[in-house]
């Protein structure tokens, strides 16, 4: 099967889904949402109210927020994924549970497999705890870790900042650390800072040194 149509079976398997207390209260599960293939991914932590009626991801204000952001790293929604670590509301927006967010667990895993990202940025605890043990939020927000073969960003939730304002200027300084980083891991389209110096003959043997204080800026 390819690997669209493989991500399709687990899309429908979600929407069906009932391997954890969680289904009971859904209307809608929420699988993702993205291209299949991306560089980018991001994992968040589960449906709330709006994601829940309409069985997509960020849609609320985390999701108006995370959209600015996005935009601050130069991406666009619809060229990256956004999913969650359960798929289904927790009550009340409560924290999942161990026991669901380990029924969950395999179809995160399968799509992170089959979208092959070479970058995943964890939004808010619990999709952090899943790569970086023992981790705290407050010292490694913002920075990247080498996990496997994939880059992991640690970022503060969207939904804390709008809760908690203080965290609001981190998060968006990371997020533009997330743009120089992502900059730097596509070297086929890289990003052209400065206007490239002008080559007419003769000009760089008059100045050898201006096309390299040119690439500073
Ligand atoms: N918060 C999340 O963690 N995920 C969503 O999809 C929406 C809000
Ligand atoms: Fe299934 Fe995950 Fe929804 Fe639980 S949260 S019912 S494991 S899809």
């Amino acid at each position: 099967m390819s690997d669209i149509n493989q991500l399709r079976t687990i899309r429908e398997e979600i929407l069906h889904c009932q391997k954890c207390p969680l289904a009971k209260g859904r209307k809608n599960a929420v699988p993702g949402e993205g291209p299949s293939s991306v560089d980018v991914m991001f994992i968040g932590e589960g449906p709330g109210y709006h994601e829940n009626q309409q069985g997509k991801p960020f849609v609320g204000q985390a999701g108006m927020f995370l959209d600015e952001l996005l935009a601050s790293a130069d991406l666009k929604r619809e060229e990256v994924f956004i999913t969650n670590v359960v798929k289904c509301r927790p009550p009340d927006n409560r924290d999942p549970m161990p026991e669901e967010l380990a029924a969950c667990a395999h179809y995160l895993d399968e799509q992170i497999a089959l979208l092959d990202p070479k970058v995943i940025v964890t939004l808010g605890r619990f999709s952090m705890a899943k790569f970086i043990e023992n981790g705290k939020i407050t010292q490694i927000h913002g920075k990247s870790h080498q996990v496997g073969k994939r880059l992991v960003v640690t970022m503060y939730h969207p939904a804390a900042a709008l809760h908690q304002p203080a965290l609001r200027p981190a998060l968006i300084e990371d997020f533009s650390k997330l743009r120089h980083l992502l900059a730097k891991e596509e070297p086929i389209e890289p990003k052209v800072e400065a206007p490239a110096p002008e080559t007419k003959p003769g000009k760089q043997e008059e100045n050898p040194s201006l096309p390299e204080q040119l690439s500073l800026f």
